[in-house]
């Protein structure tokens, strides 16, 4: 008898739709190296029977970038939210449990709706202006320091990770979250994008907004790009308190 083939057990929390209760159904897949949990899906949805050998749906989840740019694959891999793409299963303890993030409303299976993060992008003007798609030419420079720090900014990939982290994001609540957030000081620190900088920070300093916060860190400690995201919030706290002066006594000063 030659030795029994390896195989990677899966155990995945399971709805039809948004409103149906939960399940669990584990699979098991045939083991082979250098697997993440993408593949070992992928291979579900190849031959969709479960653990005790009833043919079943196929689970449903999303991704499309493959390597940690789109933020799409994001789920709870035995309790961590993280992306799925870049979840090795050489690195994760057996059966590994698959679970959506609770933050989002699940549509199906490990499929969420991320709309909540993209509207609040809206709702503070999430990027540079421009006025038409013709050639502007080279854009102003940056110093240099401050380009740095933007850039690591501008590595967010909209996953949901930090707001699933953050203790005041949920649908009790309509805090905008730390990605959102973040996005408001990356975008004000372009000189094109500095002209809507009022617009942003008054948004975030109404309802939903930075007073939403109760600095619990979670979320700097979550975010699979390290973000800096509590070094953010705290500069838009001082930027926030400079604009109720401006608000209060007029400025004309519109950019630094
Ligand atoms: S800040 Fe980090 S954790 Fe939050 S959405 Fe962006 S990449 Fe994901
Ligand atoms: S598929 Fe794009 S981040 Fe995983």
């Amino acid at each position: 008898m030659g030795e029994a083939a390896k195989t990677v057990i899966i155990e995945v929390e399971r709805r039809n739709s948004t409103n149906d209760e939960p399940y669990f159904e584990k699979f098991e897949v045939p083991y082979r190296a250098n697997m993440n949990v993408i593949s070992a899906l992928m291979e579900i949805r190849r031959n969709p029977v479960n653990m005790e050998g009833k043919k079943t749906t196929p689970v449903n989840w999303d991704m499309a970038c493959l390597e940690e740019v789109c933020g799409a694959c994001s789920m709870v891999i035995n309790g961590k939210a993280r992306q799925s793409c870049t979840a090795l299963i050489d690195q994760l303890e057996q059966p590994i449990r698959l679970q959506p993030m609770k933050t989002f409303p699940v549509v199906r299976d490990l499929v969420i709706d991320r709309s909540r993060m993209f509207e609040s992008l809206k709702k503070v003007k999430a990027w540079v202006p421009i006025d038409g798609t013709h050639d502007l030419g080279e854009g102003p420079r940056m110093p240099e320091r401050k380009r740095q720090w933007a850039y690591e900014l501008s590595k967010c990939i909209t996953c949901g990770v930090c707001l699933e982290a953050c203790p005041n994001v949920n649908e009790k609540s309509d805090f905008i979250g730390p990605a959102p957030l973040s996005q408001v000081r990356l975008f004000n620190a372009h000189p094109t994008g500095a002209m809507n900088r009022d617009e942003r920070l008054n948004a975030i300093m109404g309802e939903g907004g930075l007073g939403s916060c109760s600095n619990s860190q979670n979320c700097v400690e979550s975010c699979p790009k390290g973000i800096p995201l509590t070094t953010s919030i705290a500069a838009l706290n001082r930027e926030t308190t400079v604009q109720m002066f401006r608000n209060f006594f007029g400025s004309d000063r519109m950019v630094d």
